[in-house]
């Protein structure tokens, strides 16, 4: 089966097309954002994927959401996330790290001095802010109308990016996956209902795309394009109605990846998704190199996905949280799998997040059961 041969993604050769998505999990320190000793726990159980990318990392300061979301633009922060990327790859593993900047879904209760969130126009998505799970609780409130970044300001911000590009090179990651998806700043500035801008970013497709690609190249400059990925969800329009041309600028965009020869496009599009919005595969063509395709997948769905060619790669979100061994668990005739309880996706702790047993501790841990079944019905009541 497909997703069972060795593949490249940029300069690694991976054992298997199976990839475990970015999770944000709020495991980091409320106070310093470094993740401890559960997240390199968590990481290294999962080190059988062919690529761990890892959850959504803050690149500053200035762009911080709910507790427990993690950063690397301190030294102790790449001290320990340089933990994480060891544990990893002492048990034969690979990791890319995820980063990214809320832009107007920050949060400015969590912001220092409580500034307003910068977006690439003062235009507010739609919905509400994470409901904090914080020692501070505020409750669901609407995402705040953002500062339009100023023409002056765009040239600091990817100072910003940049110096977590150097961070995550240090802490030992094998590369970047810049977060251009789910309706971030990167994707804020390539959406026409987010970004209305008069100067050179804004407008025009090759406007809107500038500062993304402005950022590829200071991650290529960084980790070379061998090691730099990049993730994009063309469809989502969870916080407003989305891009007016997404036919048109995601392939644009896609083909001016492709010429920089990046080691990964990731792409979210659920394999369910109506025939007349797919877009994934225009995307494939007009990039070339290596494809993820992420969104709803089980084994067969993302076998049928990589035969079919639409796919080289499938990554698994929520299966990832809830299988730390998905791989071997995938690499069975009939796959068993934990079910997993969104109850404690954000929710701290080890329990939902290092303590979903591998299938060799659940049959042990039902083999001893039925162990102490069986005595207790030999033993006189
Ligand atoms: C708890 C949770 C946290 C997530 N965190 C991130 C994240 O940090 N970065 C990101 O790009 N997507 C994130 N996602 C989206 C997943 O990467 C993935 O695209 C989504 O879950 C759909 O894939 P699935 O159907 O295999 O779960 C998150 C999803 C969940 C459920």
């Amino acid at each position: 089966m497909g997703l069972f041969e060795p593949g490249r993604l940029g300069r690694l050769t991976v054992p298997n097309r199976i990839v475990m998505a970015p999770l944000g999990r709020a495991r980091n320190d409320a106070e310093t954002r470094e993740p401890g000793d559960l997240s390199i726990e968590y990481y290294a159980q999962r080190a059988s994927a062919g690529l761990i990318i890892a959850e959504a990392t803050h690149i500053s300061a200035g762009t911080v959401s709910r507790a427990g979301t993690g950063a690397i633009h301190t030294a102790g922060q790449v001290a320990a996330w340089r933990r994480v990327t060891d544990a990893v790859h002492a048990k034969g593993g690979r990791i890319f790290q995820q980063l990214f900047h809320l832009g107007r879904k920050a949060d400015p209760d969590r912001l220092p001095g409580g500034q307003l969130p910068v977006a690439p126009s003062a235009i507010a998505a739609t919905g509400t802010l994470p409901t904090p799970t914080g020692p501070t609780p505020t409750g669901p409130k609407p995402f705040p109308v953002p500062r339009a970044l100023r023409l002056g300001e765009i040239a600091g911000l990817r100072d910003e990016f940049e110096l977590a590009f150097t961070n995550a090179l240090a802490a030992g990651f094998d590369g970047v996956e810049l977060h251009a998806a789910n309706g971030f700043l990167i994707e804020q500035f390539v959406r026409d209902d987010a970004n209305q801008r008069g100067d050179g970013y804004g407008g025009t497709l090759a406007n809107r795309v500038r500062l993304l690609l402005q950022l590829v190249d200071s991650a290529i400059a960084i980790f070379g394009s061998d090691s730099v990925g990049i993730r994009l969800s063309p469809h989502f329009t969870v916080d407003g109605p989305g891009s007016s041309d997404v036919p048109v600028i995601y392939p644009y965009l896609a083909a001016l990846l492709g010429q920089r020869n990046i080691a990964y496009l990731h792409v979210i599009e659920p394999d369910a998704t109506p025939a007349d919005r797919k877009i994934a595969a225009r995307l494939k063509e007009a990039f070339s190199g290596p494809f993820i395709l992420a969104g709803e997948f089980d084994r067969d769905s993302a076998a049928r996905a990589i035969d079919e060619g639409r796919a080289d790669f499938v990554a698994f979100g929520r299966l990832y949280i809830a299988n730390p061994d998905l791989v071997e668990r995938f690499a069975l005739p009939e796959p068993v799998l934990n079910p997993q309880d969104e109850a404690t996706w954000y929710s701290g702790g080890a329990h939902g997040y290092t303590d979903y047993p591998t299938l060799a501790q659940a049959q042990a841990r039902a083999q001893a059961q039925a162990r102490v079944g069986a005595q207790a019905l030999a033993e006189p009541a």
